[in-house]
């Protein structure tokens, strides 16, 4: 049979998790939908650069048309990261018919709405899973298997740089700067790791998490953001002798009928199940009306888990092709008027 055939644009650390996914489960992917996935191209900056899997040469490109131009390519993977080229790509793969896989939540927390606009009046999927918690399943439990609940709150550890740095710096003392070189070379940190401290990946992170738990249209401009720049070991060792941890949170709740979101540290006591959330792990609790309290938990950050997030989308999409659309889900907060108003 014929094979679904994958375009990725971006080969670095989740473009390397992706494709040694897809490597490794070819036959098993195959079996389960009947028909092959097959990566055709990637787009590369650098053609000379050692990459992080092995790849036939001869797949990769540093020319966006050979992917974005190619009519047999219908399932387009931006792995890039940033809004600029990124937003044009993924924009031009949607106005040319191509369904898109996406882990980037700059671009989602933003231009998440103009996007689902393109895609939705092409019929065509637009999959972000692993754009927030890398590998921890999240978007889609809030988008499909909590829909039942008026969710009251949600809280957690969405950021995995800050959380290893804070977890080093709790357990071993270790200086910031350091553990930060650490949690790049792990291939956790963002491109620019300001992002990571500074609390920014993690607001918008929330944007997207909220604005769908609450059927809400949260962007970042929308999220109260303060880093982990300016926590020093002293605070990390006065809130040990009282019996709290330090820990980066993303909070957004509904407060007087409308949500508030914010992310700053905050200090968990050493008895709260976030507390032993460690090293590059996430955690994140929903509370919904009907359901009560859950917990997501997982790996947070780097290539096999965020890759499994995203081959976990590129299955459902390319199931979707077979069985012509006929198991889209839509994202209503992005594309009908938003429920939930945001508070101030
Ligand atoms: P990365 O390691 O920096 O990889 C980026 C890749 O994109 C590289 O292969 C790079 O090519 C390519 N690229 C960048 N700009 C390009 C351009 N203008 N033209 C062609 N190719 C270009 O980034 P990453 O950590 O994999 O992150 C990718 C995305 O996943 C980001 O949106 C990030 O926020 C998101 N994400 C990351 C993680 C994680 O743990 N790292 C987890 C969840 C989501 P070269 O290799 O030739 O430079
Ligand atoms: N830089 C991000 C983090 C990658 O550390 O959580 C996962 O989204």
């Amino acid at each position: 049979k014929q094979p679904i055939m994958v375009g990725l644009l971006g080969l670095g650390t989740v473009g390397g998790g992706t494709l040694r996914i897809l490597q490794n489960r070819v036959e098993d992917i195959a079996q389960r939908l009947g028909r092959p996935v097959q990566v055709k191209k990637v787009l590369v900056r650098n053609l000379q650069k050692p990459r992080p899997v092995v790849v036939d040469p001869a797949l990769l490109t540093d020319n966006p048309a050979d992917i974005l131009e190619d009519p047999e390519i219908s399932i387009v993977v931006e792995l890039m990261g940033g809004i600029h080229p990124a937003l044009d790509y993924i924009k031009s793969a949607l106005k040319a018919g191509k369904n898109v896989v996406t882990a980037n939540k700059d671009l989602m927390a933003v231009h998440g709405r103009e996007l689902f606009e393109l895609a939705d009046a092409k019929e065509l999927d637009l999959e972000f899973e692993a754009s927030v918690a890398g590998g921890i399943p999240i978007i889609r439990p809030l988008k499909v298997c909590l829909t039942a609940n008026r969710i009251e709150e949600l809280k957690g550890i969405i950021n995995g740089t800050t959380n290893f740095i804070l977890t080093k710096m709790t357990q071993e003392g270790s200086d910031f700067g350091e553990v930060l070189k650490e949690a790049q070379a792990l291939g956790y940190a963002e491109a620019d790791p300001t992002a990571d401290v500074e609390g920014l990946d993690a607001a918008r992170k929330l944007a997207i998490l909220a604005s769908i738990a609450f059927n809400s249209r949260i962007t970042l401009n929308d999220v109260y953001v303060e880093g982990i720049t300016k926590v020093t070991a002293r605070d990390i060792q006065y809130a040990r002798q009282m019996g709290y941890t330090i820990k980066l949170l993303g909070i957004a709740k509904e407060i007087e009928g409308k949500v508030e979101a914010r992310v700053h540290p905050a200090m968990i006591p050493d008895c709260h199940p976030l507390a032993a959330v460690n090293d590059a792990f996430n955690a994140i609790f929903v509370k919904g009306d009907a359901v009560g309290e859950t917990m997501f938990y997982g790996r947070g950050a780097g290539d096999m888990p965020t890759g499994s997030a995203v081959v976990g989308d590129i299955i459902d999409v390319a199931r979707n092709i077979i069985n012509g659309h006929t198991g889209r889900i839509s994202c209503t907060c992005y594309h009908q008027k938003p429920v939930r108003p945001i508070g101030e």
